[in-house]
C-alpha cells in the first residue's frame, strides 16, 4: 500500500492560505501537477499513491476528471483570496499512477481547465507520464491536439527477465513503437529507467541504457531501485526469494549510465536526470528543485506556494467525498521556516548541475566544501566561482555530500 502522509498542522476546510504566500509571488513561476491515482496492476516495487480497480472503494475513474476540475476551480479562488499575483502556468505535469489509463478526452478536459483558469505560457511544457502498454498513435495524437508537448514513458529496462522481476507488464519491443508514435504525434519524449533490480547484471543494464539511447529520446531518467517498506518487493527480499540491491553494483551502474549517456550527447542536470543537448531538461521538475510555486491537484498531491506546503487526502474515495461536499481536499500543511527553506535549498540544489550558491551555507558548511573538494566530491572550479556542484563521485554519494554541507 502507499506510504503514510507527513504529520503536520490540519488544513482548513476552505483551503484558505495566509496572505504571506503572496510575498514575492510575481518573481516565482507557477506550475500545476495533476495526480492520476490509477494503475491497471501494481508493480511489486512501487509504493506510489495509486490504486487498482479492486482498491477504489467505490470511487470511479470515470468521475475523476470532473473532481480534478472542481479542485482547479477551488485553487483559483484560494490563490486569488490570498492575493497571489495571477500567473499563467509555465509547466503542467500529469503523473501517477498511470494518467494514460484515462481516456485522452479526460486528460484534455483537465488541461483545458488549467488553461481557462490560469492560462498557459506560450512555450509552456505540458507532460504526461505514460505506461508503454496504455497508449497508441491515436491516443498520442489526441494528447498533442489538446496541447500536451511531452510524454514520459516508464520503460524501466529492455531485458525481459528484469522486467519480470519488476512485475512490469509491457513487452520491451513496444518501446520503439511508442516512441515512434509519440514523435509522429509531435510530442517530445522522455524514458524512465530503473537500475539495481535483483538479478540484473551490469551487462543487462548496459543493454537497457543502450536500447534507451537508440530510441533517441529527448530526455532520460535513471533511478536506483528503492526497496520501499510494505511493497511486495520488500517481502520478497525479506523472505530470501530475491537478493537486496547491492550499493556497489548500483554505483557501477550509475557510472556506466553516465558514461554511455554523455557519449551519446545527454548531459546530467540533476543526479538522476539527463537531457539531450541543451533545452531538454524537465522544466517542471526543475521548478520543484528551484523552489517555485506549484499546485498539486488530486489525491495525495503535494502543493507549495510561497513557503507553505500542503498535501491532499490520499484515497480517491476520500478525495471524492471532500470535493463533492465543496471542501478543500487538503489533509495537512506546514509553514516552512526560513531555516527549513534554506536546508531544503541545500538538499535539492546540491543535486543540480547548476549547483548551490555557497552563500546558502553556514560557516561550518562553507568549511566542509574544502574537505569535499579534497575528497573529490565537489568540483573545485565551480567552488571558486561560489557554487557547489558535485563531481560524478559526489553524485554517487549525494546524501553524504548533503550531510557534510549541512554539518550534520
Ligand atoms: C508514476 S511512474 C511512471 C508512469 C507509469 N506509472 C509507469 O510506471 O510506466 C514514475 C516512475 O517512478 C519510478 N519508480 C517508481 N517506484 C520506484 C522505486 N521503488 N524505485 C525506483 N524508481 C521507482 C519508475 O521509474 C517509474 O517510471
Ligand atoms: S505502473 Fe507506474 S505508478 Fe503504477 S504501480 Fe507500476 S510503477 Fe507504480
Amino acid at each position: 500500500m502507499p506510504s503514510a502522509l507527513p504529520l503536520a498542522d490540519p488544513a482548513p476546510l476552505d483551503g484558505l492560505l495566509p496572505s504571506t504566500v503572496a510575498d514575492g509571488s510575481g518573481q516565482r513561476n507557477f506550475g500545476v501537477y495533476v495526480h492520476v491515482p490509477f494503475c491497471r496492476v501494481r508493480c511489486g516495487y512501487c509504493d506510489f499513491n495509486t490504486y487498482t480497480s479492486d482498491e477504489l472503494r467505490g470511487a470511479k475513474r470515470s468521475d475523476y476528471a470532473g473532481q480534478a476540475i472542481a479542485e482547479i476551480a477551488l485553487a483559483s479562488g484560494v490563490l486569488e483570496r490570498a492575493g497571489v499575483t495571477p500567473r499563467a502556468a509555465s509547466t503542467v505535469f500529469f503523473g501517477g499512477g498511470t494518467p494514460t489509463l484515462l481516456p485522452a478526452a479526460d486528460l484534455a478536459a483537465m488541461l483545458t481547465a488549467v488553461e481557462r483558469t490560469w492560462g498557459l505560457e506560450l512555450d509552456a511544457e505540458v507532460t504526461t507520464e505514460a505506461n508503454p502498454d496504455s497508449v497508441d498513435l491515436d491516443y498520442l495524437r489526441a494528447l498533442r491536439a489538446a496541447g500536451f508537448t511531452r510524454v514520459s514513458f516508464g520503460m524501466q529496462s529492455a531485458v525481459p527477465r528484469v522486467l519480470a522481476t519488476l512485475e512490469r507488464t509491457h513487452d520491451p519491443e513496444r518501446i520503439p513503437l511508442v516512441v515512434a508514435w509519440a514523435r509522429e504525434a509531435g510530442l517530445r519524449v522522455s524514458l524512465d529507467l530503473i537500475y539495481g533490480t535483483p538479478g540484473e547484471t551490469l551487462e543487462d543494464w548496459r543493454a537497457s541504457v543502450e536500447h534507451a539511447i537508440a530510441q533517441r529520446p529527448d530526455h532520460i531518467s535513471a533511478y536506483a531501485l528503492i526497496v520501499e517498506d510494505g511493497t511486495k518487493l520488500a517481502r520478497q527480499i525479506r523472505s530470501g526469494e530475491l537478493d537486496a540491491p547491492d550499493d556497489d553494483r548500483q554505483a557501477d551502474m550509475y557510472e556506466l549510465a553516465d558514461e554511455l549517456l554523455e557519449a551519446a550527447g545527454y548531459h546530467w542536470y540533476e543526479v538522476s536526470n539527463w537531457g539531450h543537448g541543451s533545452g531538454n531538461e524537465s522544466r517542471h521538475n526543475l521548478a520543484y528543485w528551484q523552489g517555485h510555486d506549484w499546485w498539486g491537484v488530486g489525491p495525495g498531491a503535494h502543493s507549495h506556494v510561497g513557503g507553505v506546503r500542503w498535501w491532499n487526502v490520499k484515497h480517491p474515495a476520500a478525495y471524492a467525498d471532500r470535493i463533492l461536499a465543496g471542501h478543500s481536499p487538503a489533509a495537512g500543511r506546514e509553514t516552512l521556516s526560513d531555516e527549513t527553506q534554506r536546508v531544503e535549498r541545500v538538499l535539492l540544489r546540491s543535486r543540480l548541475s547548476e549547483g548551490l550558491a555557497t552563500a546558502e551555507l553556514t560557516p561550518a558548511g562553507r568549511t566542509a566544501v574544502a574537505g569535499l573538494i579534497a575528497d573529490g566530491l565537489v568540483d573545485p572550479g565551480a567552488a571558486l566561482r561560489g557554487t557547489v556542484v558535485p563531481t560524478l563521485r559526489g553524485r554517487l554519494l549525494a546524501d553524504a555530500v548533503v550531510r557534510r554541507l549541512l554539518d550534520d
